[in-house]
């Protein structure tokens, strides 16, 4: 499968409000950046950020080097047109995560939502652990938000791998510790539930 091919046509078929990922906040990803982030200056990856209002928090929070990758350049475009002159503020990426080389030790936070679970063979999954170790910064965090084990198993009609915490942290391996995890009931906007899991790591 094209990814690349895939997300083009969601996001320039559907309106962003009415997509099951759809947040009007990023609020909980917020929380936890903020928590294990205080330094506003320090470097922000949001992977697979698509259309996320993420971006949009994280400049009003203050984060002054906000970068947002997507395979996508229409979700990149919604977020651009959104943000409007802010959009000069973030670093847009517009790259496959898994065939892009990113900078070496680049950034203190590397936050992915709902996009890992969309890798379902362990070759993908060992390219991204792979990226992320080269790109985070040792002491850097990494928060990966997925469905849980008693989440959906398919998005955007695509299948996923559903985690626990311990066997999403096991995907990463001991080089990241463990911080915590939660859960989070997100409402998709036709009022169905998903259940996500955010896992937080931090490079030894
Ligand atoms: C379910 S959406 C989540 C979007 C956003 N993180 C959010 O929470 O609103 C998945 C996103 O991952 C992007 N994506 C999928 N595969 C990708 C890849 N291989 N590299 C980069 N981005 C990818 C898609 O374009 C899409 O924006």
């Amino acid at each position: 499968m094209d990814p690349r091919a895939h997300w083009e046509t969601i996001y320039t078929t559907k309106d962003i409000h009415d997509v099951s990922w759809f947040q009007s906040e990023a609020r909980r990803s917020l929380d936890l950046i903020a928590s294990i982030c205080p330094d506003k200056s320090a470097p922000i990856i949001d992977v697979g950020g698509g259309g996320s209002v993420l971006v949009d928090d994280l400049l009003a929070a203050g984060y002054r080097d906000v970068t947002v990758l997507d395979v996508s350049e229409a979700a990149l475009d919604i977020s651009r047109d959104r943000l409007g002159a802010d959009s000069a503020r973030v670093n847009w990426l517009c790259a496959d995560v898994l065939a892009s080389r990113l900078p070496d030790n680049a950034y203190a936070v590397w936050h992915d939502r709902a996009v890992f679970h969309f890798f379902n063979t362990a070759a993908e999954r060992q390219m991204y652990v792979a990226q992320v170790r080269r790109a985070v910064r040792p002491g850097g965090h990494v928060l990966v938000a997925t469905f849980a084990d008693d989440g959906p198993q398919s998005c955007s009609g695509l299948p996923v791998t559903r985690y626990s915490a311990p066997g999403l942290h096991s995907e990463f391996g001991d080089e990241f510790q463990l911080i915590g995890s939660e859960h989070e009931d997100h409402q998709t906007p036709g009022g169905a539930r998903q259940s996500f899991l955010y896992c937080l790591c931090r490079r030894h």
